[in-house]
């Protein structure tokens, strides 16, 4: 009998290392694939270790998929999760679903398998985007199935030769790519306690961040940025240089007591220096070419995409939908925006527009004023009609002649 096939999403830790040799004691061959989002690390080494488990590995480099296709409409969106988390794990789960299919179709295999929990949104993810894109695929979650615990596992990696990190690894639980870096577990799992220094890793502390503020200039083309302090440059390298300089000088740091798919409440910690610059810069150009109510508007659909993002909704029709509208108010958002980065802040300092709606002899209060203010009175009279009318109802309603009046005819 043939043995089945399964594609693996590998990251060439200990528990998807595991979950190899799990699957291949349950007769499976293990296709891994180890998907390239901007995580730092050898992948070459990562495909050689599946290798040596036995497994054939795939490497493919998506960076650039990761910027344009997903980041590009979560930053033109302002999608923020609870108005705290850029989404960088979960901008990267529908895009490594989408290879994980295509390389089932390339093999002919029928399962698809992750090392996520049963706790945790990731599981969710995979599996919604596996549901969506290739409903005839089955997934596989060993560490749904295996119920061991960290100290279980190490030892059921030794017995069967998976190698395990030096010292078990980290206390943390860490996810990265291009959009941000996600840390969980240890002394993280008390909300109470500061996070230690010892979590962050792309982050210098505000504390010991540079004395002197360093300003970098985003320009943004139709919601887009395509050029940083003045050199055209492709999104990826745009965010690479904005995590080191906003990085250097403690941007992005953030504490999140975080409302998870599955019901839980969990801590999370994030750095995310180029995602918090980018957010702010495009919400700073936003206020400058669009109007009141869209404006408004968008705040709402920023944060009903955020939570589909977060639910690994991406392929549905509601987030096609979103993008359109979102791709329409966005035509005009092309400009300049300055952000001044110290000691942990960024703060938008200075923004210029083609498209700008600020009309300077309008604001004015000096010389050059245009606006006609003696306008203002009749535009308020005509404005406050509700209000007048609602206040002079109540004023009857309220006087002792009417109320015996209206007692009598009781
Ligand atoms: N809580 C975040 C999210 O759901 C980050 C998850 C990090 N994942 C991980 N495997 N460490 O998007």
């Amino acid at each position: 009998m043939s043995r089945s096939k399964v594609v693996l999403a590998y990251s060439g830790g200990l528990d998807t290392s595991v979950a190899i040799r799990w699957l291949q004691d349950r007769s499976f061959d293990v296709v891994a694939l180890t998907v390239d989002v901007g995580q730092p690390g050898d992948l070459g080494a990562i495909k050689d270790k599946a290798e040596k488990l036995g497994a054939k590995a795939y490497v493919i480099d998506a960076r650039h998929e990761l910027a344009e296709e997903y980041i590009t409409p979560a930053l033109k969106a302002n999608a923020m999760y609870e108005g705290q988390y850029p989404l960088s794990t979960a901008l990267a789960r529908p895009l490594i679903g989408k290879h994980l299919v295509a390389v089932a179709r390339r093999e002919g295999a029928k399962f698809i398998a992750h090392g996520c929990t049963g706790k945790g949104n990731d599981q969710v993810r995979f599996d919604l985007c596996t549901t969506a894109l290739a409903p005839d695929l089955q997934v596989i979650a060993p560490a749904r199935v295996w119920n061991m615990t960290r100290e279980q596992e190490i030892a059921w990696a030794k017995e069967r030769d998976v190698p395990v990190p030096v010292g078990n690894g980290s206390p943390y639980s860490t996810d990265e790519n291009l959009w941000g870096r996600s840390i969980e577990c240890g002394v993280l799992e008390d909300p109470r306690i500061e996070p230690p220094e010892e979590v962050f890793d792309w982050t210098a502390s505000p504390v010991e961040a540079p004395d002197e503020p360093v300003y970098v200039n985003v320009r943004f083309e139709a919601g887009k940025p395509v050029a940083l302090d003045g050199r055209r440059a492709d999104l990826v390298s745009v965010i690479a240089a904005l995590n080191e300089v906003a990085g250097r000088h403690g941007v992005g740091r953030i504490d999140h007591v975080e409302s998870r798919v599955v019901g839980i409440k969990s801590r999370e910690v994030y750095e995310c220096p180029a995602a918090t610059v980018l957010m702010r810069a495009h919400q700073a150009l936003e206020a400058l070419v669009l109007p009141r109510d869209v404006l408004d508007f968008q705040r709402t659909v920023a944060a009903r995409y955020a939570t589909l993002i977060y639910d690994g909704l991406w392929f549905t029709p509601l987030r096609e939908a979103f993008d359109a509208f979102i791709d329409s108010t966005q035509e005009r958002v092309s400009g300049d925006v300055s952000v001044k980065l110290f000691k942990g802040s960024a703060i938008v300092v200075g923004r210029a527009s083609p498209n700008s709606l600020y009309d300077h002899a309008l604001a004015t209060y000096s010389k050059g004023d245009r606006f006609r203010q003696e306008m203002a009175e009749g535009f308020i009279y005509v404005w406050g009609l509700p209000a007048r009318t609602w206040a002079a109802v109540g004023e009857k309603a309220a006087s002792p002649k009417l109320v015996k009046a209206a007692k009598r005819s009781k």
